[in-house]
């Protein structure tokens, strides 16, 4: 069945697919639906061997104004744990294959929480980042409070998730939360050009290597360096690594198959 709420294009570029969320109106609200739809298109570009990279976006206006806030209201607790729907969102992490936010407009609450899952940022001059929960009398749920923290440091997180206020993309930018800012008009080919640079790698590298960085946040330094070693030792393993180091010495660009 093909998606309500997201538009997906597995070839919108050589060995790069694009995800859109699709509800204008709403300002792209991600009700349990849109994450149900991401998180099936990711399985099936993770498993597409001719992606390399995906890039995530909500379009040129919003990028997403935060979870679905009417169809959370009457939620309950134990509602919320029944469905237990932020489960859904752990498939954006589980994704081998680099995925790159391109962000422009609101980027609130689940959307602020939806871009910092991706493996990097692209924004539009237009980009706001924020947590506003705390307006709505709940807090950040699906991340927020940890993987900003982790970015941006304790006291830029604090200020956001308990005042709820926006920050710009410049100040997203100086605060270490994204990559670049772009003007409006060049997201899409800015997003692009980092895209293509990723997809021109070896890809068994690229996994092996955002996987380390993942890891990052999650090990202490000791395990961490082990877990690297180890994947580097693994690149020995793959046809891309002799490709890659031959390229250099015969000096010539490198054919990356993935193998
Ligand atoms: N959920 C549901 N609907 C939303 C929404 C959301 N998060 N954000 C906006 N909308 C809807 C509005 O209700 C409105 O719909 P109607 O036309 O039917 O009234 C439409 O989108 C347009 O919104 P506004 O008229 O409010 O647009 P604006 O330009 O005046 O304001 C805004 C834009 C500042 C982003 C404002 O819409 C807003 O504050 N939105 C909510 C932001 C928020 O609190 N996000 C956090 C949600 S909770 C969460 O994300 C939990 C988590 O950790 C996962």
């Amino acid at each position: 069945m093909s998606p309500e709420f997201i538009l997906v294009n597995p070839q919108f570029d050589k060995h790069i697919a694009l995800i859109q969320i699709n509800r204008p109106k709403e300002l792209n609200a991600l009700n349990r639906q849109v994450m149900l739809e991401i998180k099936e298109a990711l399985l099936q570009l993770d498993e597409d061997e001719q992606v390399r990279v995906v890039i995530l976006t909500g379009g040129e206006k919003v990028f997403a104004a935060g979870a679905d806030i009417k169809q959370m209201a009457d939620a309950t607790a134990m509602s919320m744990l029944n469905i237990d729907q932020f489960s859904t969102w752990d498939q954006i992490k589980k994704t081998k294959k680099p995925i790159i936010a391109a962000v422009s407009g609101f980027a609130l609450g689940g959307g602020c929480e939806l871009a910092m899952t991706c493996d990097m940022i692209v924004a539009s001059e237009t980009a706001q980042f924020g947590q506003p929960e705390i307006n709505i009398g709940t807090m950040p749920g699906a991340g927020g409070t940890q993987r900003l923290t982790r970015a941006v440091g304790k006291a830029l997180a604090m200020e956001l998730v308990l005042t709820g206020k926006f920050i710009s993309a410049e100040e997203a930018l100086n605060a270490g939360l994204i990559n670049r800012v772009v003007p409006v008009e060049v997201l899409y080919k800015e997003t692009l050009n980092l895209a293509r640079t990723i997809a021109a790698k070896s890809p068994v590298a690229v996994r092996l290597a955002k996987e380390s960085v993942v890891k990052a946040f999650e090990t202490s330094l000791d395990e961490g360096l082990q877990f690297e070693r180890k994947n580097f030792y693994l690149t020995f393993a793959s046809e891309d690594q002799k490709e890659g180091m031959a390229a250099f010495v015969e000096k010539r660009k490198p054919n990356f198959t993935g193998k």
